[in-house]
C-alpha cells in the first residue's frame, strides 16, 4: 500500500492516505494486479491536478488498466500535455488548496457528537452514515417527530405506506397543506420515499421454474373491491378466455393453501394486480410476481415501466379498453417460448440500470434517509449564515477560474470536495472528476453488501446520475438533467459551492 501514498504531489507534499478499512477491504480483490494500484496513485494525482478532465468514464476493469498503463508508460492519451504542464498547473494546484481552506467553515453542530433525533419512532436499522436516534426522550428537543403537527415549532413526519386514495391525507400537496414538514410515502416526490422494494426483502433474481400449471394466470387478490376496475379487469380477462387461477377471495377457484411466491413460479403470468392507480404505489404483489419469475399483468401505477426491470419485462392494462389486447399478448406470449422467454431475459442477463438504481434507494434505510434529510436541512441552513455566505467558492488565477464544487453518493451524508476549471466547465468534466475522486478515495459504493451477489459487479464505479442535492428521487431518477453545459455553467454561478449527489450502478 506503501506505494499508494507515498507518493508526493507537486508541492512536494505527501498526498493524504485515504482513512479507514475500505480501501483494504477493495484492494484485497486486486492484489494480483500489482499495476493496479500504481494506477490508483496515477489516476488519484491526475485527479487531484485535474488532467483526466477529459477522460471518458472508464466502464471496465480492463479498460482501467489498459488506459492507466499507457499513462505510467507515458504514452500520450490525450493526457500526456497537461501531465506536463508547468506554472498554470501550480497555480490551479495552489487554487484548490487555497480553496480546501477558505471554504472549510466548520459547522456549528457536530452530528457524531449530536445526533440528529427523531421521537415517536423506533430504531431499526444497522448503521447511518450520519448520527441518528430515535426514541421517546423527556426534555431533549428532537429535530422532528412522527406525528401530527404540533404548536412549538418541532418539524412533523407524516410516514405511511398506504396509498393516497385511500387516504386522502398521504397525498403531498394535502399532507403541506395540513402542516407536515416531512413526508414519507410510497411517492418518489415525497421527501424520504418508503417503499414496498428492497433486495433484502425479495430474491429478485431467484431462478426461473418451469411453467408446469395449465392455467396461464395466477391471482391472489383478497378483495374483488377497490377504487380501479381491477375487478372488471379480472371478469374483462376471463371473458377473453385466459385461464386464471384465483386463489384469493375474489373469483376463487383453487382452494388450496399454497405459499404463494412458490405457487406462482409455475404459471407464466402473475395477475399484479392493486388495489388504486396510483404513481409509485407499487406493492409486494408486482415485487413477488419478480421474485417468482412470472410476467406481471399490472393494474395499478400509471408509471409502473418505471418499475419494471427492463423493457418488455411486464404487460400493463392501463384502461378497461387495454384488457383485449393485453389479453392477445398473453396468448402470443404463451404459445411462442421464445419471445415468453425474452420477456423474463433480465433473469438471466440481470435488470437494466434503471430499476438497480430505483431499488439500491432502499439499500439505505428509510429511518436513516430521514436523519440525512434532517442534517441536510440543517446544514443547508447554516450554509446561508453571514460566515458561510464569506466563503469563497472560486478561486482566480490569471485567465482560470477554479470552481469548488461538493459532491456525495445518494445514502451518505458527508460530502467530498472536487474541483472544476472554467477552461473546461462541462458536464464531462463533472462526471469525469467525480468518478477520479470516488476512484482515489477507493469509494465503495453503498448498495454494495446489499444488493445479490450476482448484480455486485466488478471493484469500478458506473456513474448513472448527477444531481443537486435537495432534489426528489422522482426528479433525479427520471426528470432531471442539465440542459448542456451552458445551463450547468449558470448553475455553478449562481450556487457557490454547489452540492450534488451522485447514484453509482
Ligand atoms: C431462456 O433464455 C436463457 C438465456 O437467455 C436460457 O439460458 C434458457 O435456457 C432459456 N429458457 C428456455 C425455456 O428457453
Amino acid at each position: 500500500m506503501g506505494l499508494v501514498f507515498n507518493r508526493r504531489d507537486e508541492e512536494g507534499l505527501p498526498v493524504a492516505p485515504v482513512p479507514g478499512g475500505a480501501a483494504k477491504r477493495k484492494w484485497t480483490n486486486l492484489m494480483p494486479f500489482a499495476v493496479a494500484l500504481v494506477v490508483v496513485a496515477e489516476i488519484a494525482f491526475l485527479g487531484r491536478l485535474d488532467m483526466a478532465k477529459n477522460a471518458a468514464m472508464v466502464d471496465t476493469l480492463a479498460d482501467f488498466l489498459y488506459r492507466s498503463r499507457a499513462v505510467v508508460d507515458g504514452d500520450d492519451l490525450g493526457l500526456g500535455a497537461a501531465a506536463g504542464g508547468g506554472d498554470r498547473n501550480s497555480e490551479s494546484e495552489r487554487c484548490e488548496e487555497w480553496l480546501e481552506r477558505e471554504d472549510a467553515v466548520t459547522y456549528s453542530r457536530d452530528f457524531a457528537k449530536d445526533p440528529v433525533f427523531v421521537s415517536g419512532g423506533e430504531q431499526e436499522w444497522k448503521s447511518c452514515s450520519v448520527g441518528c436516534k430515535f426514541g421517546f426522550s423527556g426534555d431533549k428537543k428532537p429535530d422532528a417527530a412522527f406525528g401530527l403537527p404540533q404548536a412549538g415549532g418541532t418539524a412533523s413526519i407524516l410516514r405511511s405506506m398506504e396509498s393516497a386514495q385511500y387516504y386522502a391525507e398521504n397525498n403531498l400537496a394535502m399532507a403541506r397543506r395540513r402542516g407536515y414538514s416531512i413526508v414519507m410515502t410510497t411517492s418518489l416526490s415525497s421527501d424520504v420515499p418508503v417503499g414496498y422494494f428492497s433486495w433484502a426483502e425479495y430474491d429478485i433474481m431467484a431462478p426461473v421454474q418451469p411453467k408446469t400449471e395449465t392455467a396461464l394466470a395466477a391471482a391472489f387478490i383478497s378483495n374483488c373491491g377497490a377504487r380501479n376496475f381491477r375487478l372488471q379487469a379480472l371478469e374483462a380477462l376471463e371473458k377473453s378466455n385466459i385461464k386464471i387461477d384465483s386463489y384469493g377471495g375474489c373469483h376463487r377457484n383453487r382452494n388450496e393453501r399454497v405459499e404463494k411466491v412458490e405457487a406462482l413460479k409455475h404459471y407464466k403470468f402473475s395477475l399484479a394486480f392493486e388495489n388504486s392507480n396510483e404513481e409509485d404505489y407499487v406493492t409486494e404483489k408486482f415485487f413477488q410476481s419478480l421474485v417468482a419469475g412470472s410476467v406481471p399483468v399490472v393494474v395499478g401505477a400509471p408509471n409502473i415501466l418505471d418499475f419494471a426491470p427492463s423493457p418488455g419485462s411486464l404487460l400493463q392494462i392501463k384502461d378497461i379498453e387495454d384488457v383485449e389486447s393485453v389479453a392477445k399478448s398473453m396468448k402470443y406470449l404463451a404459445e411462442n417460448p421464445e419471445a415468453y422467454n425474452q420477456s423474463l431475459r433480465w433473469k438471466y442477463e440481470g435488470p437494466s440500470d434503471s430499476f438497480k438504481a430505483l431499488v439500491d434507494m432502499a439499500a439505505v434505510h428509510s429511518s436513516c434517509r430521514l436523519c440525512i434529510h434532517l442534517a441536510t436541512e440543517s446544514r443547508d441552513k447554516e450554509e446561508n449564515s453571514p460566515v458561510f455566505k464569506k466563503r469563497p467558492c472560486k478561486c482566480s488565477r490569471g485567465p482560470e477560474t477554479v470552481y469548488h464544487v461538493y459532491v456525495r453518493e445518494r445514502g451518505r451524508f458527508e460530502m467530498e470536495s472536487i474541483y472544476l476549471r472554467s477552461s473546461s466547465l462541462t458536464l464531462e468534466a463533472l462526471k469525469s472528476a467525480v468518478v477520479s475522486k470516488f476512484r482515489s478515495l477507493n469509494h465503495v459504493p453503498i448498495w454494495k453488501t446489499e444488493r445479490p451477489e450476482v448484480l455486485r459487479g466488478g471493484n469500478d464505479l458506473k456513474l448513472y446520475r448527477i444531481y443537486p442535492v435537495g432534489l426528489t428521487q422522482r426528479q433525479a431518477l427520471y426528470t432531471f438533467s442539465f440542459q448542456g453545459d451552458a445551463d450547468f455553467r449558470s448553475h455553478l454561478e449562481s450556487h457557490p459551492c454547489a452540492k450534488f449527489e451522485v447514484i453509482f450502478v
